[in-house]
């Protein structure tokens, strides 16, 4: 059998990136005979940036109902909230103290914040949390918890995999073989989702679609797409186009084909940006619908949270008896 297991942190609105990087390609695999899913709420992640109680409360229940929107099956998928697991905290601690600190140093996201304040002349842990710092280990407490072997994640999160095996093989290495060392699974097809301004769609670039956005907001949003200033008629480059790669991420190979034919025939940017409101709309709508549904019963949500926390300790209460007993934390009679 194979575990899959991956996450999303609950900072704000579930985007396109959300759903084309991780969604959509995990409640497929869940779908597979022989494999079996673990999706989670990455709420103690969400601390390290969303520092308003409100804002991670609202996000947590967005992502709930964006995960049931898009097709999970709670009933058939290890479904929970990260937080409802106190084993996971737990874990971070033993991993911790194998995690070597020379390591945390070059993750991007804390290297990144480094830079910048390097740049700027200012100290260079101005700003920077204890939490962003060890943001890998938590991680790989969430991914080794479930000795998941895989996990699907865009291009960003593979460095963290990478220190999930790191630690997990040194923990391994002394105190035998406890933890499966865990693969990124990256899928070719979708790679990394450009956002409104050609970058990353990311929440920190405020450039995001939100993935249930009402079709007229959509269409705002698609229309102000940056593109180059070729007029109709002129051919375009589909190459390091945004527009183009959010095509290709919602069409058929052949509406792909067809769209890069256009480009080339010089289409004019309206008209290319109205095929993408469509492809992206015709997807979408059916999901909008049912996230409607669902985030209108919190209550609901909840209680399918709690259960599949229940269901997921099952799991961690034992293997975490076990971990502590490894390490020497052990009852003295
Ligand atoms: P997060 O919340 O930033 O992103 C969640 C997932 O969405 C993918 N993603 C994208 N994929 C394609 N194009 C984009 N523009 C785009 N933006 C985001 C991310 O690659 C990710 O798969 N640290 C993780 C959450 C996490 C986790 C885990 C993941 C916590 N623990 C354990 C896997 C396993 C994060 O911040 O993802």
């Amino acid at each position: 059998n194979t575990r899959v297991l991956t996450g999303i942190t609950t900072s704000g609105t579930p985007h396109l990136g959300n759903y084309a990087g991780a969604i959509r390609p995990a409640v497929a695999a869940s779908r597979r005979p022989g494999v079996e899913s673990f999706y989670f709420l990455a709420d103690y992640h969400a601390l390290i940036k969303a520092q308003d109680p409100a804002r991670v409360q609202r996000s947590t229940l967005e992502i709930a109902a964006a995960w049931l929107a898009c097709g999970l099956d709670p009933d058939r998928v290890w479904f929970y909230r990260q937080s409802d697991i106190p084993e996971i905290p737990e874990l971070t601690w033993l991993l911790t103290c194998v995690a070597g600190k020379g390591i945390l140093n070059r993750a991007h996201a804390y290297k990144a914040a480094v830079d910048r304040n390097v740049a700027e002349h200012a100290d260079p842990d101005a700003g920077v949390t204890a939490g962003l710092f060890m943001y890998p280990v938590l991680m790989a407490a969430d991914i080794l918890m479930f000795r998941a072997n895989l996990v699907p994640v865009g291009r960003d999160q593979v460095q963290h995999i990478e220190m999930a095996r790191d630690f997990a093989a040194r923990f391994n290495h002394l105190y035998g073989e406890h933890f499966v060392l865990p693969e990124a699974a990256i899928d070719e097809n979708v790679a990394t989702l450009p956002g409104l301004d050609g970058r990353k769609m990311s929440k920190s670039y405020d450039n995001t679609i939100p993935l249930f956005a009402p079709k007229a907001e959509l269409k705002k949003l698609i229309f102000s797409i940056v593109t180059d200033s070729r007029a109709p008629g002129e051919s375009k480059d589909t190459e390091g186009s945004a527009l183009f790669q959010l095509y290709q991420a919602f069409a058929t190979p052949e509406q792909t084909a067809a769209f890069a034919q256009a480009f080339a025939d010089g289409i004019g940017w309206g008209d290319a940006k109205q095929a993408l409101l469509e492809v992206i709309d015709g997807e979408v709508a059916p999901l909008r619908e049912r996230y409607q549904a669902l985030i209108a019963d919190p209550a609901a949500i909840e209680a399918r949270l709690r259960e599949g926390a229940a269901k997921a300790r099952t799991i961690a209460t034992p293997f975490m008896r076990e971990l502590r007993h490894a390490v020497g934390l052990r009852d003295l009679g």
